[in-house]
């Protein structure tokens, strides 16, 4: 596995492998079995696999997340190269960023609502350094997990405002044992949050058998009930939207593909999932 740390070093790896069919998997490092998911699928689906590693500063709204974010550089290299990556890409941001990004995306309906409402600038962050690997190394396929649901919907609509240049390929959450979605930012989770958290997938799994039954807003309602008598928990949003266009549904009939999205703080820490109701 080679270690590039500029764009030049990475373009040389890439053109030096002759791969005519290169995977991306965009990451911010502190990689866990959700990441190295979607490592695999690289690995199998292409001729090389290129894992990006940055802790991408424009993306983040809040300066404490950031400092706060993991960082484990030699543990992210060891497990990648376990699995099968080829190349990883780890760059300063300096490399990524020599001068001021100041490039605005309008991307949409999609990077409006929900994360994009309570974390302005974020999707705007994500556009710019995800375009910047899309143009540093020209990948066939991009993979990103579906943990992050708006994100993938945000990168589709910047890919096709660029030309439709990737395939992007959706991977499925992975969980832990509890049924919490694994997050880099779980391990900044005490143990007895941790425990606590399992309860966000375990309410959001509940609510699916009221498809039918309670109305949509009765639903909505349930789920920001079961938060409501532990101060610990502070929810942003829960919103039950149409998986495509991630606006809001106020019926079940008014769509076939129906995601529950929610972002809830757990003491200092954002916590965010989703499940599907319809597909
Ligand atoms: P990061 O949070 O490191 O996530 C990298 C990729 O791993 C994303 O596509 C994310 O959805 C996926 N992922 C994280 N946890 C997962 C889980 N439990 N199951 C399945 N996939 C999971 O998302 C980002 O970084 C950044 O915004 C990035 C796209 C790299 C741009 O900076």
């Amino acid at each position: 596995m080679i270690i590039a740390k500029t764009i030049t070093e990475l373009q040389n790896a890439i053109e030096a492998n002759g791969a005519s069919q290169v995977g991306l998997v965009p990451t911010m490092g502190a990689l866990h079995e959700g990441h190295i998911s979607l490592v695999r699928r690289c690995v199998s689906e292409n001729d090389i696999c290129v894992v990006s590693v940055f802790v991408n500063p424009t993306q983040f709204n809040d300066k404490g997340d950031l400092e706060r974010y993991p960082r484990t550089p030699e543990a992210d290299a060891a497990l990648l190269e376990q699995n099968g990556c080829n190349i990883v890409f780890m760059p300063s941001v300096e490399e990524m960023y020599p001068e001021p990004d100041t490039r605005v995306f309008e991307l949409g309906g999609v990077a409006a609502v929900m994360e994009g409402a309570f974390r302005p600038g974020h999707f705007n962050g994500v556009a710019q350094i995800v375009s910047k690997l899309f143009y540093a190394v020209k990948p066939t396929r991009a993979y990103f997990g579906e943990k992050d649901f708006q994100q993938i919907a945000v990168i589709k609509e910047m890919n096709r405002q660029i030309g439709g240049i990737v395939e992007i390929v959706p991977c499925p959450i992975v969980r832990e044992e509890s049924g919490l979605a694994k997050s880099s930012r779980n391990t900044l989770l005490t143990e007895a949050q941790r425990v606590k958290a399992a309860k966000i997938s375990r309410v959001l799994k509940e609510s699916v058998n009221f498809v039918g039954v309670k109305s949509v807003k009765e639903t909505i309602e349930w789920v920001e009930e079961q938060f409501k008598d532990d101060s610990e928990f502070r929810m942003d949003y829960y919103s039950i939207v149409d998986g495509d266009s991630l606006q809001d549904i106020s019926d079940w009939g008014d769509s076939n593909y129906i995601v529950g999205c929610i972002a809830i703080y757990l003491g200092k820490i954002r916590l965010i999932d989703n499940i599907k109701y319809k597909k």
